[in-house]
């Protein structure tokens, strides 16, 4: 079932959406080769606790850190290690929940380390353009669902990327994951409801350099391609309001 939130609880969503996005602006350039995946999420999870938020991944299913950090073949679900050191040429997703009083927004940034090849770089840029097509398709009047599919994997598919199929966006706010899925192809067997005023949702491009099959690591969390090839991941969570689609996880 779709909870529909109302103004007051999507300004609650919003003020959570706001500090994520300035903790991603402020640690974001902090990341840099020799740091640990486990470094990673310590500095987001330190900035986390000295601004009382909440971090909703801790514990959710089992999964034990703040945050996802995600390196090159892994897609999303990677668990921070003390023995993963980021190095130059790595794409590293950082995939994080936040919550504020109560209220939960979801962000994921991809970040590059020192020099990363073209080709790594491309797969990023059109996996951020692909985020933000989809954003625009879904604030089109009428919109539905499914139409953040078209635009995400109708721009994907131009470079002959892969387009995750096993792991979607979804509604959130009141819980890190709540009804409806969005997914990031177009299927006919897919439920594919209007968007409507209320509705408050994390939109998430999971783009792979090569196929879209992925393969789950031994600890059960890790998702990785199945080809070995780098793999991009951006998120933002959006509300539909009276004034249209609003991304609440960007200043
Ligand atoms: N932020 C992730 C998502 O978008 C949630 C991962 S669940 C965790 O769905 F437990 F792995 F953190
Ligand atoms: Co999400």
């Amino acid at each position: 079932m779709i909870q529909l939130k109302s103004d007051s609880e999507i300004d609650g969503i919003r003020t959570s959406g706001h500090m994520l996005a300035e903790m991603f602006e402020e640690i974001g350039p902090q990341i840099q080769a020799g740091m640990s995946t486990w470094d990673v999420d310590k500095l987001f999870h330190d900035w986390m606790k000295r601004h009382h938020a909440g971090a909703p991944c801790v514990g959710y299913m089992g999964y034990p850190a703040a945050t996802c950090v995600s390196v090159n073949d892994m897609v999303i679900h990677g668990i921070p290690s003390k023995t993963e050191i980021l190095k130059d040429g790595d794409v590293v997703s950082v995939d994080i929940c936040l919550e504020k009083n109560g209220f939960i927004s979801d962000s994921t940034h991809t970040y590059e380390i020192g020099h990363v090849s073209p080709d790594v770089h491309k797969l990023n840029i059109e996996t951020e353009k692909s985020l933000y097509l989809g954003i625009e398709a879904a604030g089109k009047p009428g919109a539905r669902i499914q139409d953040i599919a078209a635009a995400v994997s109708g721009h994907c598919r131009k470079f002959g990327y892969g387009v995750v199929r096993d792991y979607c966006g979804h509604g959130v706010g009141f819980e890190l994951h709540e009804d409806p899925e969005i997914p990031n192809y177009v299927s006919l067997m897919n439920p594919n409801p209007r968007i409507r005023k209320g509705m408050v949702f994390a939109i998430e491009p999971m783009i792979n350099m090569g196929t879209y099959r992925i393969k789950t690591d031994p600890d059960g969390w890790g998702v990785r391609t199945a080809d070995g090839k780098p793999a991009c991941h951006w998120e933002h969570t959006v509300a539909m309001t009276d004034s249209g689609l609003e991304i609440l996880t960007r200043i």
